[in-house]
Order: C-alpha cells, then structure tokens, then sequence
C-alpha cells in the first residue's frame, strides 16, 4: 500500500509508544501479586506512552493542535489540524495484565477525521486507514464482513461500569441484541473492537458515552473498510459525541432496529411502573 507521510508520522508514533507500554506490562504483571497493586504504575505507564506520541507528532508538525486523553485539549497555530490521541486504549485490561490494549491516533483536519492508526503492540497487529484509500491491518486489506443475518453476527460491545454510564438502557441492549444474534463480546479496547469490525472478526459494535479518543481512529478504519458508522439510532456519527453503531449495511441496519427496541422496551416498561404506582 502507498502510505502517505502523514500516515508514516502516526505509525511510528504508534509504534513508538506501543513499544514503551510493552515495556510496562511486564512490569505490570510482577505488580499483579503485590499488596498495592499495579495502579499508580499504570498510570505513569499512560502518561510515558502519551508523551512518546505527543514529541514524535509535534515534533514533526508543530503547529498543529492535540486532543489527549490525560493532556486534554492543547490548541495548535494550525487551525485546521488536530490530532485525537488515547496511548492506551483498554486500561484496565493493562492494570489486570490482560493483553488487549492499544494506542489510537487519528488526524482531524477541518473537523473530519482524514487518517487512523490503532496499535495492539502484544499482538503486533497495526490497523491503519487515510480517507479513500481503504483500511489495512499489517499492510493487507481488510473489509467489514459480508454476514447479513443478525442470527449469524458476533457483536462487540463495551459495558459500563461502578459511576459510569446509564446502566439501565445497557441491560435493555443487551437483552435485546444477545437474544437475536451469535453472541456478544466485551473485549476492554474501543478501538480495537473497532479495529475488529473493520477487519471482519466482529460483524457490528455499539457502544454509548465513549470520549473522541476512542473512536476518532476507528471510526474511519471501519469506513474504509466498508462499514456504516452513526449514533445509536442511525443519525449522522459525530466523534466528538460519544455514542456509536457500526457494521457492514444490513447488520448496521439490524444492529439500529434492535436498539431502538430496546429503547422502546425500556420506555414502555417505565411507563407501566408509572401507571402501576398511580394506581396504588
Ligand atoms: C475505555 C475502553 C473501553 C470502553 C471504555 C473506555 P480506556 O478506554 O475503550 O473498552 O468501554 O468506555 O473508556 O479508559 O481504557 O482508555
Ligand atoms: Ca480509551
Ligand atoms: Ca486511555
């Protein structure tokens, strides 16, 4: 494949920092057994591998902007670049010594994402796209899978969790879609189950409330691969808003309906709770 020079900065900033997180989880798994635990190490083992792709980006575009998920917003000159970084997609997997996790750099030029690199250094697997050019794991192509049938579809998803997210419609989801299809996976790594769709492993993935760091990169590698990406009930995908479905036309198309019928479950089964507590 012909890589842009762009796309060649993000994948050895990927590279770079996948290499330090690997590092880090060889220590990780010694901290396991220890009465304190891996977790303050877990998150200077974020911060190292967010600093190894902030120097090597800004390093070769200075003027351009970052959106980081420990650093936050940091403004470039450049007005219409931006690059959206998580160094470590899957955290807790990391702090657990699971191995499944990931860096995410995309490029934001003009609010649209142009080019997405997710690293799974463990697996040594590099998923990268640039818009027109088709989606890539280790420079072989990959599509989203041609699987039609909701019966026949594996599904990603990720749960929330203790203070996180809207527990009650997670429940109605789930219900929903693990009664309809092959089965559902909560692999820790947006971006990776992303990454998974793109490359045909998951037939469809949703999830509410993610941060633009974990979509921004998949997002478009799931486009390039020939996949529908939107919001939960098919509206125009935003990655600056967190919520999204994906998969190839008619799974996407399946995955929306049975959503919405969760939702509509959940809304029916609030309004009976209502009219039955009236009634008392
Ligand atoms: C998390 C992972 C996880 C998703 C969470 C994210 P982090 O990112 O992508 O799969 O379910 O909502 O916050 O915290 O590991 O970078
Ligand atoms: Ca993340
Ligand atoms: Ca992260």
């Amino acid at each position: 494949m012909a890589r842009s020079a762009l796309l060649n900065v993000m994948i050895q900033a990927a590279m770079k920092a996948g290499r330090s997180l690997v590092r880090d989880f060889g220590e990780v798994q010694n901290l396991q057994v220890s009465l304190k635990g891996p977790a303050d190490f877990v998150s200077n083992a974020d911060r190292r591998a967010e600093e190894v792709v902030f120097k090597e980006l800004s390093r070769v575009r200075p003027d351009w902007g970052f959106l980081m998920e420990e650093r936050g917003a940091v403004e470039g000159r450049d007005p219409q670049h931006r690059w959206i970084v998580d160094p470590l997609d899957g955290t807790t997997n990391f702090l657990h010594g699971i191995p499944n996790f990931a860096v995410s750099i995309a490029l934001e030029r003009d609010g649209q994402i142009v080019a997405g690199v997710i690293f799974n250094p463990i697996q040594d697997e590099l998923y990268v796209a640039e818009r027109g050019g088709g989606a890539f794991v280790n420079d072989r192509r990959i599509r989203v899978a041609a699987r039609q049938r909701l019966p026949e579809a594996l599904f990603g998803t990720g749960a929330p969790f203790l203070g996180h997210g809207d527990h009650t419609a997670y429940l109605y989801e789930i219900r929903q879609i693990m009664a309809e299809s092959a089965g559902i996976r909560r692999i820790g790594a947006a971006s990776l189950d992303l990454a998974y769709v793109a490359a045909g492993r998951f037939d469809g993935f949703w999830e509410r409330s993610l941060k633009p760091w974990d979509v921004a990169a998949g997002s478009i590698l799931v486009r390039e691969a020939g996949g529908f990406v939107t919001g939960l009930a098919g509206e125009k995908f935003d990655h600056l808003k967190g919520d999204i479905a994906c998969g190839n036309e008619a799974i996407h198309k399946a995955l929306v309906g049975q959503l919405k019928t969760a939702t509509d479950k959940r809304a029916r089964a609030a309004r009976g709770a209502a009219d039955s507590a009236a009634a008392q």
